[in-house]
């Protein structure tokens, strides 16, 4: 039987990209669902450590980082830091040396699994995990999926993101089955970032993506429009809600934060591993 938490859910963020908006959505969609009455664990996924920096958090060496978690003698003591004065939102942050533990996890047994193996041996409290992944699909995002209930994927209004959904998609469940996940995690849906309604492209993409969506047989969901004041937010260390509670983007996040705390009240548990 797993030790985890029998409503938690573990929502993966994934993308074929960098830049189009993973740690941004990770982060307003914790808050979100911290509003909602859950309790929001963030895993820092990416040897770049952008979440220190959206959640105003100082770096830490690595034996405080995610690091911790992934290395070999794991002591199960999870390092985790409270954002924005609350202590219902923990970060288990970044470090750049993620990139040499995902080398050791290539040679090392269940390496794709390590991280569902400590979820499963050492559970968090939380509602919901949400895992910020690096934009290299390697061993880090297949430890991701191993470990996610779901998985959403953030998708930029360009081409190179548009046409390659699919294609991250097949990826994804291909990994799913390799590593004879039961059941395969969903994808979640689709989230279309950075949308900015004064470029063609943006609305002609946006208008295509319901049928793309549709074929991959995958949710979708509202734009996050796109608006600089995401940026002067995460460069407060703040998240939009907290920095400009007034502002219309926060309501962009209203849709999926909403899906995800009823599965938490619905319980989306993988069956025994
Ligand atoms: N909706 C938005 N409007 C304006 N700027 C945004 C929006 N979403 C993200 N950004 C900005 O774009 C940049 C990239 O966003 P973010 O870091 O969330 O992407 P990412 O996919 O996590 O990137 P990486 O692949 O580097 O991890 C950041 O500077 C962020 O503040
Ligand atoms: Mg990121």
């Amino acid at each position: 039987m797993s030790k985890q938490q029998p409503h938690q859910i573990v929502v993966g963020i994934l993308a074929n990209a960098g830049g189009v908006g993973k740690t941004t959505l990770a982060v307003h969609l914790a808050y979100d669902l911290f509003k909602r009455g859950c309790s929001v664990a963030l895993i820092d996924l990416d040897p770049q450590r952008a979440l220190d920096v959206f959640c105003g958090l100082p770096s830490v060496e690595a034996e405080n980082s995610v690091v911790r978690i992934l290395s070999k003698d794991f002591d199960g003591k999870w390092p985790l830091a409270s954002a924005w004065d609350t202590t219902k939102i923990e970060v288990c942050q970044g470090h750049p040396t993620l990139s040499q533990i995902s080398d050791d996890l290539v040679i090392r047994r269940r390496g794709e699994y390590t991280l569902v193996d400590r979820l499963h041996n050492h559970p968090l409290p939380h509602d919901v995990v949400i895992l910020d992944c690096p934009a290299t699909l390697g061993m880090i995002c297949e430890n991701a999926i191993a470990a996610s209930t779901g998985l959403l994927v953030p998708i930029q209004l360009e081409m190179k993101s548009v046409s390659g959904v699919a294609d991250l998609v097949q990826w994804a469940i291909a990994i799913s089955d390799d590593l004879q996940l039961d059941p395969r995690p969903p994808i979640l849906g689709l989230v279309p970032s950075l949308y900015d309604s004064n470029r063609a492209i943006h609305r002609q993409y946006l208008q295509q993506l319901p049928e793309v969506a549709e074929q991959l047989g995958i949710k979708l969901y509202p734009h996050i429009r796109d608006s600089s004041e995401f940026k002067n937010a995460s460069a407060n260390g703040l998240p939009l809600q907290k920095y400009r509670s007034a502002h219309p983007a926060n309501k962009d996040f209203e849709a999926l934060a909403k899906d995800l705390s009823a599965l938490v009240r619905k319980g989306l548990v993988r069956k025994g591993k």
